[in-house]
């Protein structure tokens, strides 16, 4: 018995050790941590239980017979994150760059598929070279059956890419098709095809950091969420998003305990709309009063920031958060904010994360650039997604409602269940300006004519109480009442019951 228990004990050492000293240097050397240590970060401690430590490629080409490494390129199982189960998997660098074999795949739909039997979230750690070129279609074959499970737990259990060195070529559509996309700075990079090919092709001369990096898709493309510093903050910080989320689509929001009280008011909120409507102020500020102890993880916050989405908390269970965000393009809907909050939506809808919108927002933007890239199809997108969630939607309109923007905002007419709007709010098919120009267009030459007309618009508009004669909203609130507002409202929604009509699925306008 002993001699086969130091086996195994010598047979774990080995598999531990997994490409070797040199590379595990080299991986170090890059400012990196290797996939066990990254690990032992991520999840709570002693909690990890490793599946597959074993297992070997099955490729005899290329000399590839002997060359093994237990393990094949990837550390998978299960762990907990602050006390709650969640699968995992991390690409290991050090063992054939990480790159993906028939095998490897295999042991990633392993843990997939256990998670998506018993309910729980998965976290990839990405860090690999790509398809194993020795093992060619076998590897090709490998990334999609990993990219049918992304499908198909899609809106079953929240998939989370933390992107932690290179994912190029197809490899990174299977981060793509997951909820959420973390990437470190200076250390990662996704891109369908690399510098050198792109050179060829189009004759651009780009790094690999300006083309795919950390700081590009978090800001230009959109395609990550956050960037990191380096890979301790990222896995630190993926700790903290994991508490917002429901294990699957069958547990309810995570509920934690929480010293802020439901009813505390805020009194500097009934300042916070500037005298001047063209003032700018942070939504920030307001999204942070009304949330528990002020705790806010931001999704996006460097890409589309004329909108604000994230998760917080009220009562100690979470909620997700849509918010025009006056300071950038003065809360303008745009293609990249349109797109950016409609997939957030919907992730909390698929979630059963109440969604809290607050709103102040002058329209969609005018251009001839936004037309021509489609702000129809993707304004659509948040419109539909506001419009088929069935979760508890409360919304705060706090200044300018304007236009079909004021219909897409989570408005009453989109099965809003709680619309307040503080006195400072306008609702109004326009500004009182653009208005009274176009239906006094006869009297523009004569400016005390136009400056009367702009007061009588103002007067009769520019508030909220001609939406509230309507019912369309259902009080007029204080601004220094929100949150007390907002939490009484979320108590009475947790029994809401809402189906949309029994289809296959819809048709987003994609
Ligand atoms: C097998 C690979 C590999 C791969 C790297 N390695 N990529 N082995 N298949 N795809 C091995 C190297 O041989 C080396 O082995 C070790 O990993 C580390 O690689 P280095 O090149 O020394 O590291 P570095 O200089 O950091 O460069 C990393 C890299 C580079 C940029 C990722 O390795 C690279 O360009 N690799 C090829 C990438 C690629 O073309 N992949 C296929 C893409 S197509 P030793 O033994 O020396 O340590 C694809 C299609 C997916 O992925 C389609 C899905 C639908």
């Amino acid at each position: 018995m002993a001699t086969t228990i130091d086996e195994l004990e010598s047979r774990r050492r080995r598999a531990e050790q997994g490409g070797g000293e040199a590379r595990i240097a080299a991986q170090h050397g890059k400012g990196r941590l290797t996939a066990r240590e990254r690990l032992t970060v991520l999840l709570d401690e002693g909690s990890f239980e490793e599946y597959d430590m074993f297992v070997e490629h099955n490729c005899s080409d290329f000399g590839m017979e002997t060359q093994k490494v237990p393990g094949d390129g990837v550390v998978t199982g299960s762990g907990t994150i602050n006390g709650r189960l969640v699968y995992v998997f991390a690409q290991d660098f050090t063992v054939f760059g990480g790159s993906l074999s028939e095998r490897h795949a295999q042991k990633i739909c392993k843990v997939m598929d256990m998670a998506m039997k018993v309910g729980a979230p998965v976290v990839g750690l990405n860090d690999s070279g790509g398809a194993r070129i020795q093992e060619g279609v076998a590897s090709l074959a490998g990334y999609a059956e990993v990219f049918q499970r992304n499908v198909l737990a899609s809106g079953v259990v929240p998939q989370i890419s933390l992107i932690m060195g290179p994912c190029a070529g197809g490899a990174v559509y299977s981060p793509a098709m997951t909820d959420f996309i973390f990437m470190v700075k200076d250390s990662s990079y996704m891109f369908v095809t690399g510098p050198d090919v792109v050179k060829t092709v189009t004759n651009e001369v780009v790094t690999q950091e300006e083309l795919g990096g950390a700081v590009t898709h978090t800001t230009k493309s959109g395609v990550a969420d956050v960037a990191f510093e380096n890979d301790i903050d990222a896995l630190l910080a993926t700790r903290d998003f994991f508490d917002f989320l429901p294990l699957s689509n069958r547990h309810e929001v995570p509920e934690r305990p929480s010293e802020d009280s439901w009813d505390r008011t805020e009194e500097s909120l009934d300042t916070l709309i500037p005298d001047s409507a063209s003032k700018p102020y942070d939504m920030h500020e307001l999204i942070r009063k009304v949330l528990d102890e002020g705790d806010f993880f931001e999704i996006q916050p460097n890409h589309a920031a004329n909108i604000i989405v994230g998760f917080g908390r009220v009562e100690g269970r979470t909620v997700g958060i849509v918010a025009n965000q006056p300071m950038v393009l003065a809360g303008v809907l745009d293609i990249a904010s349109s797109k950016k909050a409609a997939r957030f939506v919907r992730f909390c809808d698929a979630f059963d994360i109440p969604i809290l919108t607050f709103v102040d927002v002058p329209g969609f933007l005018p251009g001839v650039a936004q037309e021509h890239n489609g702000i129809i199809k993707n304004g659509a997108k948040l419109l539909f997604a506001f419009a088929e969630a069935t979760v508890p939607k409360i919304t705060v309109i706090t200044r300018k409602a304007y236009g079909g923007a004021y219909d897409v905002m989570a408005s009453k007419h989109l099965r809003g269940d709680l619309n307040y709007a503080w006195p400072s709010a306008e609702i109004a098919v326009m500004g009182a300006k653009g208005a009274v120009e176009i239906i006094f267009r006869k009297d523009i030459g004569d400016p005390a004519k136009i400056a009367a007309r702009t007061s009588e618009y103002e007067a009769r508009f520019a508030n909220p109480f001609v939406a509230a004669s309507k019912g369309f909203i259902d009080e007029v609130i204080m601004p220094h009442s929100t949150r007390r507002r907002i939490a009484l409202g979320l108590r009475k929604l947790r029994g809401k019951q809402l189906e949309n009509p029994w289809k296959k699925h819809d048709n987003i306008p994609l």
